[in-house]
């Protein structure tokens, strides 16, 4: 932990960082950590694809693959064809002969709930819970819609699911009914999973009642719904009614205790999960994950960029409902063998050194989180984490830029000037870290999110598809040119959009030849005259809110279904603090007056429609939205609004007036 003359130290680094924009990875780390030979890069340059055989090598499976890649059906690429393996055995059974006895799962809960939970109990808890969806009939290639928030029941069930090779789709707990009975209908579940509640900031949340408005609304509910009680018995606020499709998890267990369920073989290129993200279009998408090489990724990513040793302890604080979860709280740490903390709470509740207080108890060696909450820690001021006695080797950030600044005061008062800080860019899409430093092999440089992880073939170009010069320091759309093993194999049972989504723009999709495909990220970066790849931000219609992927077209909808609303628009504003926050323009129809009252509808709609967490920030009523002649409205000059910049490009516009007359409404 820093010291006293932590201001002296800031200052100093500042100083240093002024003269070379550059940290040394410290000695230490490089002395003990995972990747240390920087002939890695070379490698996987030279031996492409070949040299990705080294991440599948750190998996068991039960029949090695026949190639690595197979191309020949671009952009439908399959990884490790010919190989078979199972997840749950790699997160789980593999490790029972060298630790059996120790943690994997360490849970922290609110209300003083804690569980320690040992590989050989986890053994038990996913072979259990294999048998409980066999006995209401999951069967291999079976989805699993799942609900549920950080609690145990959750890596149980996905590890379950993944033991039957039964495809899991996690819906994030603070998702509303309206999402969860979408993700159901659009994955054809049968079988979902959910819990009698949780608590949040000390009260009991019932979310059994979004399971049953799901139940409810959905087009083709299922016909079993898993139920999880939080404590031993359902709570009681909570019921079930005599003709509910309920099933009280703990009454099939009772006939359950000590079920071995045997791992089922699943081919490389066999779904591992779905996770549903938000994109350009108001309906999300299910970006499918295979098993083989997803699996690869994020646990050589887990190794060789998060530093992991089966013996550390390692908190992620992201959300298991989110993708950082699934690949850096359950599957990667997980097949490497190590304790993964999960923490069910919020991080200023009871008290704001919670994080902390958790970090000394566990005595956490690797910490990583978002720069939204780097941004709050730092607000909270450094004498908070100053009270607590934590030593991290190892932090990182991931979901959104983190300035300099934030970067700085991360590295000196929660890392005490001797932790690595890793910054690292990658996609629900990507499934694991494309864009980040091997910590022991590349200086660290605040604000930049560094190297690509070798093996991957990042590139910017303009708009018209041209690659823009490497190292030229201009910015651009950041596209991937090559394949690489945790990408996503479609969107579930949309092959046209996977294509139209993420390949059309920059590939030529009529060529069979993979050189012509091209991956676009959706965001913009800099790849800058050093090296280093600088992430700006996204470019199309996603937002990233303290953590959360939004899709402007998601709010936009619910906002148009209130009635009275003719129109509506968001545009992200930059909040110090969240990130981006949604602003959402509304002009009305005749006859319907701005008022509280539309304003409270419109943001239920959105909590109905996506949930809390997609709150906006502003509700303006506004007599006219910029449109351009065609009639497109112009959401960019929107967001000039709301941050307060100059207006861009007016020029097209239908009536120039109008972001004036807006302008003048909100920063009055
Ligand atoms: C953003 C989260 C800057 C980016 C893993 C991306 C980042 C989107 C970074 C994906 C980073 C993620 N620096 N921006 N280190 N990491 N992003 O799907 O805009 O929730 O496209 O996956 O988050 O968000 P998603």
């Amino acid at each position: 932990m820093a010291d006293d003359d932590s201001t002296d130290a800031g200052g100093a680094i500042e100083s240093r960082l002024t003269e070379q924009e550059y940290l040394r990875p410290p000695t230490e780390f490089v002395g003990q950590a995972n990747a240390t030979d920087s002939a890695i890069y070379d490698r996987f340059d030279e031996e492409w694809p070949d040299a990705f055989e080294e991440f599948a090598e750190l998996l068991d499976w039960e029949e090695r693959w026949d190639r690595v890649l197979d191309d020949s059906n671009p952009p439908f690429f399959e990884w490790f064809p010919g190989g078979t393996l199972n997840a749950s055995y790699n997160a789980v059974d593999r490790h029972l002969p060298e630790r059996k006895d120790q943690t994997a799962i360490l849970w922290e809960g609110e209300h003083g709930k804690t569980e320690r939970i040992a590989y050989q109990d986890l053994y038990r808890r996913v072979n259990e819970m294999a048998a409980v969806f066999r006995e209401v009939g999951v069967l291999e290639d079976d989805i699993v819609t799942m609900h549920l928030p950080m609690v145990p029941a959750l890596p149980v069930s996905m590890l379950a699911a993944a033991r039957i090779g039964a495809p899991h789709s996690e819906v994030f707990g603070g998702f509303s009914a309206q999402a969860f009975a979408d993700r159901i209908d659009d994955a054809g579940s049968d079988v979902a999973v959910t819990i009698d509640g949780y608590y949040r900031r000390g009260e009991f949340l019932n979310h059994k009642e979004k399971a049953d408005k799901a139940l409810e609304i959905a087009d083709s509910p299922p016909d079993t719904v898993l139920l999880f009680t939080r404590g031993d018995d359902l709570h009681e606020d909570v019921s079930i009614g005599s003709d509910d499709p309920y099933v009280l998890v703990d009454d099939v267990l009772e006939d359950k205790r000590g079920a071995e369920v045997d791992p089922v073989s699943r081919d490389a290129e066999d779904t591992l999960f779905l996770m549903y993200t938000s994109g350009t279009t108001g309906q999300p998408k299910g970006a499918q994950h295979r098993t083989g090489g997803y699996l690869a990724h994020v646990t050589a990513t887990s190794k060789y960029v998060l530093d992991i040793e089966p013996s550390d302890t390692y908190w992620c604080s992201a959300d298991i409902g989110w993708i950082t979860g699934h690949s850096y709280i359950v599957y990667g740490p997980l097949s490497l063998g190590t304790t993964t903390v999960m923490y069910e709470g919020a991080p200023d509740f009871p008290h704001k050194g919670r994080t902390w207080e958790i970090a000394e108890k566990y005595d956490v060696d690797i910490f990583h989180t978002s720069p939204t909450a780097v941004r709050m820690f730092m607000k909270w001021g450094e004498d908070i984490p100053r009270q607590y006695d934590f030593d991290f080797r190892h932090l990182t950030t991931v979901g959104e830029p983190i300035q300099p600044e934030a970067w700085l005061w991360y590295y000196e008062h929660i890392g005490g000037g001797d932790a690595v800080v890793v910054d690292t860019w990658w996609q629900t899409e990507t499934g694991g870290h494309l864009i980040t430093n091997l910590p022991a092999l590349k200086d660290m440089k605040p604000g930049s999110a560094g190297y690509p992880v070798p093996g991957i073939e990042p590139a910017i170009l303009d708009d018209e598809g041209n690659e823009i010069e490497p190292a030229s320091g201009q910015a651009g759309n950041l596209v991937i040119t090559k394949p690489w093993p945790g990408m996503l194999q479609t969107v579930y049972g949309n092959d046209d959009r996977y294509i139209n989504e993420y390949w059309r723009a920059f590939s030529d999709t009529s060529s069979d030849d993979p050189k012509d495909w091209v991956y676009k990220a959706g965001d913009g970066a800099v790849h800058e005259r050093d090296g280093y790849w600088r992430i700006v931000g996204r470019l199309d219609g996603v937002m990233n809110v303290a953590g959360h992927r939004l899709g402007t077209m998601e709010l936009e909808s619910a906002v148009s279904e209130v009635s009275g609303v003719a129109e509506a628009a968001v545009a992200g504003r930059e909040d110090e603090e969240r990130g981006t926050v949604p602003d959402i323009y509304v002009t009305l129809r005749d006859g319907a007056d701005p008022s509280q009252e539309i304003r409270d509808r419109i943001v239920t709609s959105i909590v109905e429609e996506i949930g809390k967490f997609a709150r906006p920030a502003n509700v303006w009523f506004v007599d006219e939205l910029p449109k351009t002649r065609s009639g497109k409205i112009m959401r960019r000059l929107l967001e000039d609004i709301s941050n307060d910049e100059q207006l861009g490009n007016t020029r097209t516009l239908r009536d120039p007036s109008v972001p004036d007359n807006i302008r003048q409404m909100v920063h009055e």
